[in-house]
């Protein structure tokens, strides 16, 4: 298969390889991802390559349409495929499986669900009038429709958690953590990061914060942090847990606008003493317009919500702005990077 590299970047027709034609096939390649993942195609091929009709027939599914479903993903490397039209998983497609270490298969449902894909149509209106697509498209703020919309929640929780699962054992390994003390993480989510954290560092104490529908579904209630940990149900805008020794904020501030995470760095700043250390994990993009990963995860902030990834510089403003001083920025094996503030 061609790479975008080999590709021509000059005038082309409509069924030449080119960019512009694989960018214009993204809602297809996306859709196609959602049909395995829905039917579990990963998880029957866990033991082994077998036929579309094979599959099918196992799940009652339509056996031509799902060959061309996998052909195309074959093509895209997520399946292989060999003459006999039989199809196995590669190392990406293990990914969509569910039973497997760091699963992706909630995040693909989450991405390609129809929250997501509705606040998409909505780009070319927010690239006109600034507003935000998700809202445009409910009438009401993201995460305002998953507190009263308790699938949803789930959905998006879920895909959270599968996110993190990846990444945390990666971010607690980047950064020297306290041997002990306490951590409040704040927007916790069902608290992966914390419990990885306390796994780590087997005196410390955690603090695990967010909305009250999400924390009830904490996944600390595990033998090696036992006695350890504490959870609280809240709204991060009005006040946050005081008393931490170092406050953690993962994939929070690109969710919000400048004014809105100012709020929530000046919660967390009044629940903190001087010289608190406070860890911002996200995403920070080159301040040189060069490609990063996160530009896609841009638009996915830009269309649900009021939020964008930011610069180190960008970062570094908020922090001023809420009586934090930023220390260093420590990269990861992942994605997101590790900014260390301290209050002043
Ligand atoms: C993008 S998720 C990140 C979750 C977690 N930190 C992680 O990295 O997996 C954003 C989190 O912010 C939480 N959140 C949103 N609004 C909140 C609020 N007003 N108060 C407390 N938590 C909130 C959500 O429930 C969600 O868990």
């Amino acid at each position: 298969m061609a790479t975008s590299s080999d590709l021509p970047t000059g005038p082309t027709d409509q069924f030449t390889p080119s960019p512009l034609n694989q960018l214009l096939y993204g809602h297809i390649h996306s859709a196609a991802v959602r049909a395995v993942a829905e039917h579990h195609i990963a998880d029957r091929l866990a033991d082994g390559p077998r036929t579309a009709e094979q599959l099918a027939a196992d799940s009652g599914l339509h056996a031509p349409s799902l060959r061309r479903v996998l052909r195309l993903l074959a093509m895209h490397g997520l399946f292989t495929q060999d003459e006999k039209d039989t199809f196995g998983l590669t190392d990406a497609g293990q990914a969509l499986r569910t039973d497997v270490p760091g699963s992706q298969h909630a995040v693909a449902l989450l991405f390609t669900d129809e929250m997501f894909r509705r606040a998409a149509v909505g780009i070319p209106d927010a690239v006109r009038t600034g507003t935000t697509p998700f809202e445009a498209a409910y009438q009401v703020p993201f995460f305002d429709h998953l507190a009263v919309s308790p699938g949803e929640r789930e959905l998006f929780d879920t895909g959270m958690a599968s996110m993190s699962g990846r990444t945390d054992d990666l971010i607690v390994g980047s950064y020297p953590f306290p041997a002990e003390g306490t951590v409040v993480d704040v927007g916790g989510g069902r608290g992966g990061l914390l419990h990885a954290v306390l796994r780590r560092e087997r005196a410390l104490h955690g603090v695990l914060f967010d909305r009250p529908d999400t924390v009830s579904d904490h996944v600390l209630d595990t033998e090696e942090v036992r006695g350890r940990w504490s959870v609280r149900g809240g709204d991060f805008f009005s006040s946050v847990p005081s008393g931490g020794d170092l406050y953690l904020l993962k994939r929070i501030l690109h969710d919000w606008s400048d004014e809105e995470c100012v709020r929530i760095l000046g919660a967390v700043r009044e629940a903190a003493t001087p010289g608190t250390r406070l860890l911002v994990i996200d995403s920070v993009l080159p301040d040189n317009g060069d490609p990063h990963p996160a530009v896609e995860l841009d638009i996915v902030m830009m269309m649900l919500v009021t939020g964008r990834e930011r610069t180190a510089r960008e970062f570094e403003d908020l922090f001023s702005r809420s009586g934090f001083r930023l220390n260093r920025v420590l990269p990861t094996p992942s994605l997101p990077s590790i900014l260390e503030a301290e209050a002043v």
